[in-house]
């Protein structure tokens, strides 16, 4: 049987570091504030020349050197993002051109913070039916720039990065199981309600979100689709070796490893230095606990994601 894993993994963030008492000159905040309701402590913001297929571009380089991988064996690009260079063409077209990769199908993926645990159960299936034997799989976003910068309810909360994986052709797992969900009656909860019309912006091209609602919401479907990740490849939790969930808020990442019964010591944290990078924010953080050696070859990782949509999902593999 044909299976899916992942041979390296990379991250890229932009350089220009904004600590929250920079915000708090400019805005009613405060470092105390911030780190206490979220545990963020920093994020990172994009040079304006910088689009998300340019950090989608180093994150990639590495994982591809991680996985000792050439370009030219990429046979499948998806590019998780809300916030894509253009209309069009994709981010994940003009990362392909980037790379020098020819042919093989590239495309956008669009499920906000859950976008890159999406985009490798999208790549998995490629890979397992026989269509992909390489495939790379990249969450990528500049938030910074859909952020309102005098609302301090949301602008203090996200920052910009990208991390990639290559999945490729095995046979053994890799990824054991992938559970999808969306449920669009709650897409109001999470929105950058606005469009382009006419050279106009029409609606918002803000960021905005009701804090506690998604909070609560988060918390009981990371609990649950952690669970169905994990009962669909007949584990338990006590199987899990590190919970990455999406990097939102640490009170977030807390609740739902309690609920999950998850101890806090096999838990990866990076939200205190990255803030909400959204389809970026699981890539960065395996690669930085591959990086510094906490998670090895053979270790069982479930990776969780949440967003707008509202998007939910969880990929449970071995590394
Ligand atoms: O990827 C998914 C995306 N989003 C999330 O995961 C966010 C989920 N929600 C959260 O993380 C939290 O709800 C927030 C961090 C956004 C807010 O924390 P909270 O504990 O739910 O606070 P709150 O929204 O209930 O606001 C409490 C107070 C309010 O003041 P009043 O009305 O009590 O006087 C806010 O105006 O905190 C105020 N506040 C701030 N104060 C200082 C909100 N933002 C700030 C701020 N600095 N940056």
């Amino acid at each position: 049987m044909r299976h899916s894993r992942i041979a390296g993994v990379g991250g890229f963030l932009p350089p220009r570091v904004v600590t929250n008492d920079e915000l708090a000159q400019r805005l009613d905040t405060s470092d105390a504030w911030i780190r206490e309701r979220t545990g963020i402590a920093q994020r990172h913001v994009a040079d304006p020349s910088q689009g998300s297929s340019d950090l989608a571009l180093e994150a990639s380089r590495r994982a591809l050197d991680a996985a000792r991988v050439d370009a030219a064996a990429i046979d499948l690009i998806i590019v998780a993002t809300s916030t894509p260079d253009y209309i069009f063409p994709s981010s994940a077209c003009l990362l392909q051109a980037k790379l020098g990769v020819k042919n093989c199908p590239a495309f956008d993926l669009q499920a906000v913070c859950s976008g890159f645990v999406y985009g490798l159960a999208t790549a998995d299936q490629f890979v397992r039916s026989g269509q992909a034997k390489c495939a790379l799989v990249v969450g990528a976003e500049v938030f910074s720039r859909i952020m309102d910068w005098n609302d301090r309810g949301t602008c203090v909360l996200f920052g910009d990065g990208a991390g990639a994986v290559v999945l490729v052709a095995g046979d053994r797992p890799g990824i054991h199981s992938s559970v999808l969900r969306a449920d669009g009656t709650q897409a109001g909860m999470l929105s950058v309600p606005g469009n382009v019309s006419g050279g106009k912006i029409i609606g918002s091209p803000y960021l905005q979100m009701n804090g506690p609602q998604v909070f609560k919401f988060a918390v009981k479907v990371l609990d649950e689709v952690g669970r169905e990740a994990l009962a669909a490849a007949d584990a338990t939790i006590d199987d899990v070796d590190w919970l990455i969930p999406h990097q939102a808020n640490v009170r977030i990442i807390d609740a739902t490893a309690r609920k999950l019964g998850i101890p806090a010591h096999k838990v990866i944290v990076t939200v205190d230095l990255h803030g909400n990078t959204s389809a970026a924010s699981v890539p960065l953080a395996l690669d930085v606990a591959v990086r510094d050696g906490r998670i090895q070859p053979g270790h069982r990782v479930l990776l969780e994601g949440v967003g707008g949509g509202f998007t939910w999902g969880a990929v449970y593999l071995t590394m």
